[in-house]
């Protein structure tokens, strides 16, 4: 069982525009073409932050045109948030407020042997990856730059660096980089 953060980001360092468009995104590349539909065969809990959640609600529609309803996963989710976010019909989601260790605790019990999905924002995979709860970063890094946005992952890993383990080319608008986290690295601003 591994914690994964499985994202897409620009090329300089972003995940989404600063009022959280992901328009720029979607012509890059086919998600079909990355490792996802493996990747979420194996995921059995997943985690977001409230922006990514609610980019979700913003976007009912267009989700249910591409998934098929308007909360795309079959899996149990935890929502981080301090405040009361509109529920998705259907969604098989909890809303939780504060350490991650309490509610990685929980999505361990209920993914059993799969993995965590910690599909974003960047600031939460860096409080898993404070907590020495994340595993692996699988980022597609497409080939934009927005100069400014939500970051993939603000935080300094040093000493040890992060371990590439696999490089997948995705046509000419993305790549799809593995890594895994060393443990016991040193956090913070070393
Ligand atoms: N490129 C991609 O593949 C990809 C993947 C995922 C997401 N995205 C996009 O990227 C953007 C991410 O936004 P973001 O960076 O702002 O991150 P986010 O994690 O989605 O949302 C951040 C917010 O979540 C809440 N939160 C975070 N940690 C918490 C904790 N421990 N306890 C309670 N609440 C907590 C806080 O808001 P409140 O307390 O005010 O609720 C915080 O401001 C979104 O637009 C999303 O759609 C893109």
């Amino acid at each position: 069982m591994k914690t994964q953060y499985f994202t897409a980001t620009s090329l300089d360092g972003f995940i989404a525009t600063e009022n959280d468009s992901l328009d720029w995104l979607f012509p890059l590349g086919d998600l079909n073409t990355s490792s996802y539909p493996k990747f979420i065969a194996d995921v059995g809990a997943l985690a977001m932050g409230s922006a990514t959640y609610e980019w979700i609600v913003r976007n009912a529609e267009q989700v249910a045109a591409e998934a098929g309803s308007a909360w795309p996963y079959t899996q149990p989710a935890w929502i981080f948030s301090s405040r009361a976010l509109p529920i998705i019909e259907g969604a098989d989601i909890r809303f939780v407020n504060g350490d991650v260790r309490h509610a990685h605790a929980e999505m361990r019990a209920a993914a059993g042997t799969r993995n965590i999905w910690v599909v974003g924002g960047g600031d939460l995979a860096g409080q898993f990856y404070d907590a020495g709860l994340l595993d692996e970063l699988i980022i597609q890094v497409g080939s934009a730059t927005l100069g400014q946005g939500k970051p993939l992952f603000p935080r300094r890993v040093l000493s040890p660096v992060l371990r590439l383990v696999s490089v997948h080319q995705m046509g000419a608008g993305m790549a799809e980089l593995r890594y895994e986290v060393h443990k016991g690295g040193v956090r913070g601003d070393a």
